[in-house]
């Protein structure tokens, strides 16, 4: 991806202009909550901004008022395979802004569109909208489409990319999307049939509830819910072909090829998971087998398998601590990176006996052939190997 553009903004810069504008039209600003959502929430990250806000958006005054702004740091385990494209982290931030059923969403598009262009400096030439254009139960956004026509911006109509919605259940309505154009010719085709038009901002009129049922009640109040993804943006506005590449990930770029030369997808991969696994442990979370432990868990694991690929020699003992106090300082954990380097020291411990016990077990003639799914139970319950290592140590 590459704009063209490039307005030397820091990232947090960006974060300033942006939580600036929306207090100076009359947004509180929130404290962003750890990547624990509270006990009892089923889901085991948060994903998004507006997550920790369902109370507020299911009804319950809010004790700072109506309108809100925030930075969110997220965790999207639905991304993982798509890390080392040059848009998807795990772990990212979120800028958000939120009416609790005040404004709507037209004045929150018309704001969008002004920061976007006259306070973040995007050519305006280089936007193309998306809106909800109707489903059996829902009509089209008319509301929506009338601002973007008016400004001028393209407009494209879909069905489900335009519902948003954080889980089968729950609060959840029609989005318009902003996309900015990463090609290296002049705009063209829509976001639905060019990838090159790249998703910067989500703005959801957050009016229903969906049921068990699969129907839709009307919440309490019409909020408005918008997100923007704050490394991908920075990352457009510092004219950088990837996420990778926009000044956070700096450190990572200058100390970890140095190190472990890797190709640049390996690279990806390492400072991504990494950076994910040390933000998740200053959160509180140690490896384990189940739920936000596995993640953890999996994230150190693919770390390794790629280091290991063409030296099993390497080892996060050297990872430099410089890159820990970077991102517990970014993330602003007070975590002692000694506690930090010691949980992933202790994880790739683990990890190297589970090879070695795997390799020797699976050299057995017994398991030479196919394997059943008895093989996979024994192989799990008796020795701790996992279907996806097992798998794995046999296409070596
Ligand atoms: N909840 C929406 C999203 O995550 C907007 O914040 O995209």
């Amino acid at each position: 991806m590459n704009t063209g553009m490039n307005t030397g903004m820091s990232t947090d810069r960006v974060v300033r202009t942006f939580i600036e504008y929306f207090e100076e039209r009359g947004h509180r600003r929130i404290t962003g909550s750890t990547l624990l959502p509270p006990p009892g929430d089923p889901v085991l990250f948060t994903t998004s901004g507006m997550h920790p806000l369902t109370p507020y958006l299911e009804g319950r005054p809010h004790p700072l008022g109506r309108r809100l702004v925030n930075l969110q740091r997220c965790l999207r385990t639905t991304d993982l395979e798509e890390v080392g494209d040059t848009t998807h982290l795990t772990v990212f931030e979120m800028l958000g802004t939120w009416s609790l059923g005040d404004y709507e969403g037209p004045q929150s598009l018309d704001w969008g569109y002004d920061l976007l262009t006259e306070g973040l400096g995007i050519d305006p030439g280089l936007l193309h909208a998306t809106v909800h254009g109707g489903d059996e139960q829902v009509g089209p956004d008319t509301a929506s489409l009338r601002v973007w026509q008016d400004r001028g911006v393209p407009v494209e109509l879909t069905e489900e990319d335009n519902w948003w919605s954080n889980g089968p259940v729950g609060p959840c309505g029609p989005d318009s999307e902003i996309f900015l154009w990463t090609g290296d010719t002049p705009p063209r085709s829509t976001p639905t049939r060019d990838d090159r038009w790249v998703e910067v901002w989500n703005h959801v009129t957050m009016r229903y509830r969906r049921l068990d049922d699969g129907s839709l009640v009307p919440l309490p109040q019409r909020n408005i819910d918008t997100g923007l993804g704050l490394e991908r943006l920075a990352s457009l506005l510092q004219g950088r072909s990837s996420v990778f590449e926009c000044d956070v990930f700096d450190p990572w770029r200058r100390l970890v090829p140095a190190l472990w030369p890797l190709d640049e997808l390996s690279l990806r991969l390492v400072y991504d998971h990494l950076r994910s696994a040390v933000v998740v442990i200053g959160d509180g979370v140690t490896p384990a087998a189940t739920g936000r432990g596995y993640v953890l868990r999996r994230l150190v694991r693919r770390v390794l398998t790629v280091l290991w690929r063409d030296d099993p020699s390497r080892s996060l003992h050297d990872l430099p601590d410089e890159l820990l106090t970077h991102t517990l300082d970014h993330f602003r954990q007070n975590g002692e990176t000694a506690g930090v380097r010691r949980l992933l020291l202790d994880e790739e411990r683990r990890f190297r006996g589970l090879l070695e016990r795997g390799r020797q077990v699976l050299a057995r003639p017994r398991f030479h052939g196919p394997l059943t799914g008895e093989d996979f139970r024994y192989l799990h319950d008796t020795h701790g190997l996992p279907r996806d290592l097992v798998m794995s140590l046999r296409e070596r």
